[in-house]
C-alpha cells in the first residue's frame, strides 16, 4: 500500500482566525534548517495543535496551501494512504458539485467545478463543460496533488478529461507548459471542437487553441444580467472590446443587435467569435472585427467618428503583480476615457477588470475618473460566478469586478 507522508510544522503562533485563510504565507510558518521539510521542496503537511493539512511548498512566497480538512482523519503515524488521500479529493469533488449545483444554473451549462484554493484544491481549477472536464494546475503545490486530482476525477464518471497548464501563473513558477488528453474522448474521431451551453448561449471553443480552460466561464451571470436588460435600451451597434470567442457579442446578437465590432489581438478567437455570434443571431448581423491592440482600434474608430450603442471593455488583468498597479489603475482610466467618448447617447457602457490586484474601489476610481463630462449613471455591479468560489474572508478573493453604467441624457 502506498503512502504518502505527512510532515508535521509550526506557524509563529497563529491565531484560530488565520486559518479561515486558504493558504499561510512564508513568513506565518517557522522554517527549521535541520527537518525533513528541508529536503523536499514540496510536501503535505500537518499545523501542529491544529486540524488543517495542506501543501508546503518550500520556495514559494504562499508557503502553505490547505486542503480538504477531512484529510486529518486519514493520518496515521504520520502517513497517509495513497488511496485514501484520493477518496477524500473525490468525496470533496463529489459534495463540490452538489454545492455548485444550487446556484440553480440552467440544466447542461458550463460552469466551474473547482476554482483552486478557494475551493479546497490548491491551484487546480477544473471547468465542467459537459462534454469534457478540462483541468489546469497553476503552481507546484498544484503539480503536487495533480495526480491524485486525476485519479479522482477518472471515478466521478466516464467522460473526457483535457489538461491546458498554461498562462502567466506557470512562468512565475518556471513551470512548462502542458496541454493533453488525460483521458480521450470515447469517440476517437471527435477532435478538439467543443460546443456547450453557456449562459444560455450554444458556445463553441477550440481545446487546443484556446485561452484559460477555453471559456471565460467567470463572467456568466453578467452576461445574463445584460441579457436581462438589454431589450429596454435602444441598442442599435456594439462595440466588444477583447471579445474573445465573442459571448458578450454573442449576448448581443441574440437579442437582435445587429451591428457588432469586436476587437481581439488574437486572431484565432475573432474568427472563434464570429461563429459564435452567427450561432446565437437573431437577425441580419454584420460584424466587423478589428485585430491588434484595443487602445490603437479605440483611437481609430474615434478619429473616424464612430459611436456604439453598448460598448463592453473585458481586458485582460492590466495589473499582473502589486508592482504593476499604479500602471494598471492608468490604463483603466485611459481605457474609459476611449470608451466613453464611443458611446452614443443614453447608451449602455460595461468595463471589466480581472485584476485581483486592483481592489473594486480603485477600479472604480480608475474608470471614473477617465469617463468623459456627461451624467454618468451607475446601472449595475457584476462579479465572478459563484462557481469561481469567493470566500467570506477579510483577504477578499473577488477578482472580477464589472459596472454597468449609462451616459443617461434625460
Ligand atoms: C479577459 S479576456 C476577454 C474575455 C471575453 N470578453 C469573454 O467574455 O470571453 C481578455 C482578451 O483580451 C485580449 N487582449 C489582451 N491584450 C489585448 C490588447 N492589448 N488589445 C486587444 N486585445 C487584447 C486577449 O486576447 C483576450 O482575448
Amino acid at each position: 500500500m502506498a503512502l504518502i507522508k505527512v510532515l508535521e510544522i509550526e506557524t509563529v503562533g497563529l491565531k484560530q482566525k488565520f486559518f479561515k485563510s486558504p493558504w499561510l504565507f512564508s513568513n506565518q510558518i517557522i522554517h527549521k534548517s535541520d527537518n525533513e521539510l528541508n529536503n523536499d521542496k514540496v510536501s503535505l503537511v500537518q499545523i501542529k495543535g491544529t486540524k488543517k493539512v495542506g501543501v508546503y511548498c518550500k520556495n514559494s512566497l504562499i508557503s502553505i496551501r490547505f486542503l480538504p480538512d477531512s484529510l486529518f482523519e486519514k493520518i496515521e503515524n504520520g502517513f497517509i494512504k495513497k488511496d485514501q488521500f484520493i477518496d477524500v479529493i473525490f468525496n470533496h469533488l463529489v459534495n463540490l458539485k452538489k454545492a455548485k449545483s444550487k446556484f440553480n444554473f440552467t440544466n447542461k451549462e458550463a460552469f466551474r467545478l473547482s476554482h483552486g484554493d478557494n475551493d479546497g484544491l490548491p491551484a487546480i481549477a477544473i471547468d465542467d463543460y459537459q462534454s469534457v472536464l478540462v483541468l489546469q494546475s497553476s503552481s507546484q503545490a498544484g503539480e503536487y496533488i495533480l495526480p491524485y486530482v486525476i485519479d479522482a476525477l477518472k471515478q466521478i464518471d466516464e467522460r473526457s478529461i483535457f489538461e491546458r497548464s498554461t498562462g502567466q501563473i506557470r512562468k512565475l513558477e518556471n513551470l512548462p507548459e502542458r496541454t493533453r488528453w488525460i483521458r480521450e474522448p470515447l469517440n476517437k474521431d471527435q477532435n478538439f471542437e467543443i460546443n456547450c451551453l453557456f449562459s444560455s448561449l450554444n458556445m463553441t471553443f477550440f481545446l487546443n487553441k484556446a485561452q484559460k480552460t477555453g471559456l471565460f466561464l467567470d463572467q456568466r451571470n453578467n452576461l445574463t444580467y445584460l441579457a436581462n436588460i438589454i431589450k429596454n435600451y435602444n441598442i442599435n451597434s456594439c462595440l466588444d472590446i477583447c471579445s474573445y470567442a465573442g459571448s458578450w457579442s454573442s449576448i448581443a446578437a441574440n437579442s437582435g443587435v445587429e451591428n457588432l465590432t469586436l476587437i481581439d489581438q488574437d486572431s484565432w478567437a475573432l474568427n472563434l467569435a464570429k461563429r459564435n455570434i452567427l450561432a446565437n443571431a437573431k437577425g441580419n448581423t454584420t460584424i466587423e472585427t478589428l485585430h491588434g491592440d484595443m487602445f490603437e482600434h479605440m483611437q481609430g474608430l474615434i478619429k473616424n467618428e464612430k459611436k456604439f450603442d453598448l460598448i463592453i471593455a473585458d481586458p485582460p488583468a492590466f495589473a499582473k503583480s502589486k508592482k504593476h498597479i499604479h500602471e494598471a489603475k492608468r490604463a483603466y482610466s485611459r481605457m474609459a476615457k476611449l470608451a466613453s467618448k464611443l458611446l452614443s447617447e443614453n447608451g449602455l457602457l460595461i468595463v471589466c477588470s480581472c485584476s485581483r490586484n486592483i481592489k473594486d474601489s480603485e477600479f472604480l476610481e480608475s474608470v471614473s475618473l477617465g469617463l468623459e463630462e456627461g451624467n454618468w449613471v451607475f446601472i449595475h455591479k457584476g462579479e465572478q460566478s459563484p462557481c469561481h468560489t469567493h470566500l467570506a474572508h477579510p483577504d477578499s478573493s473577488e477578482y472580477l469586478k464589472c459596472y454597468f453604467l449609462n451616459n443617461r441624457v434625460l
